[in-house]
């Protein structure tokens, strides 16, 4: 377990970044994530990246980014929820990491996204709408991870727990 890194992926709102943390503080690893670092690297926030400079200009710094934290071994990966949309980000990740993706309905997503204001693909009129048609594209995507963990009625210490396990099998 010690050496591969621990890659989250999964849409907007699935619980990445939460059970992450809480990982990090369960395993004692580092927990990176890419939205973090694209924001630090452009020093504006990635819904200002969007409005000025276009999804494409934010993809590339994405592209960028998790090509420098693949590099790392033994980290939690906190990954944006586009990342997997990249062949060349999947291919970089699997190369020291586990995929894991946090699978949620769109209906689960909508409960927990609805009111916040910071994800621009959301900023839209019927954002459930959006939700459903961007999960419906990107399921295949997701798929390509390691392993699936369904979020659904799970605390996060219970996703942790599965996690742990499937890690385990993977070493
Ligand atoms: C995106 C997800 C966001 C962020 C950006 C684009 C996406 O991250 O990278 O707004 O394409 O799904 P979270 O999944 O952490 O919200």
């Amino acid at each position: 377990m010690p050496n591969k890194n621990i890659v989250l992926v999964g849409f907007m709102g699935s619980g990445k970044t939460l059970v992450a943390n809480k990982l990090g503080s369960l395993l004692k690893r580092e927990v990176i994530s890419t939205d973090h670092l694209v924001e630090q690297k452009e020093k504006r926030r990635i819904i200002r990246i969007f409005q000025e400079s276009g999804e494409a200009y934010f993809r590339q710094v994405e592209r960028d980014v998790v090509r420098e934290v693949s590099l790392k071994r033994g980290v939690i990966l906190d990954c944006g929820g586009g990342v997997v949309l990249d062949p060349d980000n999947v291919t970089n990740l699997k190369k020291n990491g586990v995929l894991i993706y946090l699978s949620a309905s769109a209906e689960a997503i909508w409960e927990r996204v609805k009111g916040k204001k910071y994800r621009p693909l959301l900023d839209v009129e019927d954002p459930k709408a959006k939700i459903k048609e961007l999960l419906d594209a990107r399921e295949p995507f997701y798929k390509q991870a390691d392993h699936m963990v369904d979020t659904h009625g799970k605390s996060v210490a219970q996703i942790c727990r599965e996690i742990m396990s499937l890690m385990k099998d993977d070493e």
